[in-house]
C-alpha cells in the first residue's frame, strides 16, 4: 500500500457502521460491546478508495500471470479452450465433479439447437450425487481415485452405460476438476496445490487426469476421459450456450475464483507458434488476431505476497491453521469456506475476554471452540432472519452450538455477519472489476454460481454496489441493473463440461479429417 494512498482518508472511511448497517437495531450494546464492534469495523470495512487501491494492484497480478510461467501471485492457468460453443453443440457425455462435499456424476445430453428447443430443452440430463467421505479429503492418491471410480462404475450399472459402451467404444468423459492446474493439453492437470481445505497426499505436482485414467483402466470401466475443466470455465461456457452476453464465469462458493476469454496476443507466456494453438485455431475459424483461450485466473491466490489486502488478526489465523500456510489469501477473506469460520474466530476471542456468553453451557462453548463449527450458510441465515425478535437466528444458535443467546448477543451476531458478509462481498467484486478493467470490457453478464452466490440474500446486491463504486457507475447503476450484471450461471460442471467434452470430439474429428 503507498503510503499518501493509505493516509488517505475518505468521507465513507469515517462513516460508522451504524451509518452503514441495513439492520434495524433489535437491542442497544453495552459499551465495551460497542466499542468492540467500532473496532471491529474499522478493520472490516473496505472504503471505496481502498477497492480501488486492490484493484489495481489485481490488475497488476493478472497482467503478471498472463506472461509469466511462474509466479508467486494469480496463476492465470491455461485451459485449452479455444472457443465459447455455439449452442449447436451434440453428444452425450458422462461428467464428474468433485466438490468440496460431494462428488456428483451426470449424464448429459446435448441436442444442440435440434428442433429449435431453447433454454433448458437444449439438453437433459441423469444424475447421482455421492458424499465423499471426511477423512478422504486428508488421505491418500490412491483412496481418492479408487472413489472416484467406483462411484463412476456404479453410475454407469445404474445407469445401464454398459449396454451401450465398451472399452472399444467407450463413452466420453468430462472431469470438473476445480482446483489450480497446469494443463499441456485438455485431457491433461497437474495439480499445483490443493486449496478449501483439501490436504490428499501424493496428488499435487502431479497429473490428476493420468491418475484417474489409471484407475478406470485398472477397472475395465467403459469410458475415455477427454477433459479436465474448471468450475469457473465450465460456467462461463454453459452460461454462453444460452446467454452470448457473458463475459466472465464465476464462482463466488466454498472458494472464489474466475475465468474469461483471453486474447492469445494477451498471453505472454503462451508461444503463439505452438503447434496446440495453431492447431485449434485453424479449426474454430478465428483469424490471425482473434484467437482466444479461456482463462483460469486462480484469483484466490490473490495477494500472497501480502502487500494490499487489510488483513485481521482472524484472517491470520485461519491462514496459520490452514493446510496450507501463505496460500490463497484473497480466498480466505472473500470465500464460503471461510466466513462462517471468521466470525467464529470473532466470537471466540470476545468470550475469552468475558464480554459474550456468560450464560452459555460448557457444551455450547465447546461446541463454538470447535473449528470451521459455524459455515457461512449461518451468517446467510441470521441476515436472513426477519422473524419477530429473531427467533430464527435464536433457533439457529440452539441448533448449532445448543447456545441459547440473549438478546445482546443476537444483536452483536446480526451486526457481525453484516460486517464479514460485506467484505467478502466487496472483495468478490474487486476481482472481476480487474478482469474488466484489463480486457476493458464494459457491459455483460458474470456467470456466477456457488453458495454464497446463490444462498446469500444480499451478496448480489452488495457486489454489484462495490462493482460500480470501482468502476466509477452513476448511483442509479449501483443497484444491481448496472453494465455488467451478476447473473445465475448454468450447470458449469454438468452441462459446461459436458459442452467442453463436446467442442474437444469435433476438434479431434476435424483434426483426423485434415
Ligand atoms: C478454489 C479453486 C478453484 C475453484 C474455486 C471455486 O479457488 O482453487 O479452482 O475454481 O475454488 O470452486
Amino acid at each position: 500500500m503507498s503510503t499518501s494512498a493509505g493516509r488517505r482518508i475518505d468521507e465513507e472511511a469515517n462513516t460508522s457502521w451504524r451509518q452503514r448497517s441495513e439492520l434495524e437495531k433489535m437491542a442497544d450494546l453495552p459499551q465495551s460491546l460497542d466499542d468492540e464492534l467500532s473496532r471491529l469495523d474499522k478493520q472490516f470495512w473496505i472504503s471505496g478508495s481502498k477497492l480501488k487501491e486492490i484493484v489495481s494492484r489485481f490488475r497488476e497480478e493478472l497482467e503478471e500471470g498472463l506472461t509469466k510461467d511462474k509466479q508467486e501471485g494469480i496463476p492465470m492457468n491455461i485451459t485449452w479452450v479455444h472457443n465459447l460453443p455455439s449452442g449447436k453443440e451434440k453428444g452425450t457425455i458422462l461428467t464428474i465433479d468433485l466438490g468440496g462435499t460431494n462428488l456428483r456424476v451426470c449424464k448429459v445430453d446435448l441436442h444442440g439447437d435440434e428442433g429449435g428447443k431453447e433454454g433448458d430443452g437444449k439438453h437433459s440430463m441423469e444424475q447421482e450425487q455421492y458424499k465423499l467421505p471426511e477423512e478422504m479429503k486428508t488421505g491418500d492418491a490412491d483412496s481418492l481415485w479408487n472413489f472416484v471410480t467406483e462411484k463412476v462404475a456404479a453410475f454407469i450399472q445404474d445407469h445401464k452405460l454398459d449396454q451401450q459402451y465398451s472399452v472399444e467404444k467407450p463413452m466420453p468423459l468430462g472431469f470438473t476438476f476445480s482446483y489450480p492446474a497446469t494443463q499441456k493439453r485438455i485431457d491433461h492437470a497437474v495439480l499445483q496445490t490443493w486449496t478449501k481445505g483439501f490436504d490428499i497426499k501424493g496428488v499435487e505436482g502431479q497429473d490428476a487426469a493420468k491418475q484417474l485414467r489409471e484407475k478406470l483402466q485398472e477397472r475395465k470401466l467403459p469410458v475415455e476421459l477427454i477433459c479436465v475443466i474448471n468450475d469457473t470455465v465450465g460456467a462461463m461456457v454453459a452460461s454462453t450456450y444460452n446467454d452470448p452476453e457473458t463475459i466472465v464465469g464465476a464462482i463466488f462458493g466454498t472458494g472464489c475464483n474466475a475465468a474469461f476469454m483471453a486474447s492469445l496476443s494477451r498471453i505472454g507466456k503462451l508461444d503463439s507458434n505452438d503447434d496446440r494453438i495453431t492447431d485449434a485455431s485453424s479449426h474454430n475459424g478465428a483469424t490471425k488476431g482473434e484467437e482466444k483461450m479461456a482463462i483460469n485466473c486462480e484469483y484466490g491466490a490473490f495477494d500472497q505476497a501480502k502487500r494490499v489486502l487489510p488483513l485481521t488478526k482472524y484472517d491470520e489465523q485461519i491462514d496459520a491453521e490452514s493446510p496450507r500456510p501463505g496460500e490463497q489469501t484473497f480466498e480466505k477473506l472473500s470465500a464460503g469456506l471461510y466466513l462462517g469460520e471468521i466470525f467464529r474466530l470473532i466470537l471466540v476471542d470476545l468470550l475469552d475476554r468475558s464480554l459474550v456468553f456468560s450464560q452459555a453451557s460448557d457444551q455450547g462453548l465447546q461446541k463454538l471452540r470447535e473449528p470451521y463449527s459455524i459455515d457461512t450458510g449461518f451468517l446467510s441465515q441470521i441476515e436472513d432472519d426477519e422473524s419477530p425478535k429473531f427467533t430464527k437466528t435464536r433457533e439457529l444458535f440452539h441448533s448449532t452450538l445448543s447456545i441459547q443467546p440473549t438478546d445482546v448477543e443476537i444483536e452483536l451476531s446480526r451486526r457481525l455477519a453484516e460486517m464479514i458478509a460485506v467484505r467478502g462481498a466487496r472483495l468478490c467484486a474487486c476481482g472481476v472489476a480487474a478482469i474488466c478493467t484489463m480486457e476493458s470490457i464494459e457491459k455483460g453478464h458474470v456467470a456466477a454460481d456457488g453458495s454464497v452466490a446463490n444462498k446469500h440474500p444480499k451478496f448480489k446486491r452488495r457486489w454489484a454496489k462495490a462493482l460500480g463504486e470501482v468502476l466509477g457507475w452513476k448511483e442509479k447503476d449501483c443497484g444491481g441493473d448496472g453494465p455488467i450484471t451478476i447473473t445465475s450461471a448454468e450447470d458449469g460442471s454438468g452441462v459446461g463440461c459436458a459442452i467442453i467434452g463436446a467442442m474437444e470430439l469435433e476438434r479431434r474429428a476435424k483434426t483426423k479429417t485434415h
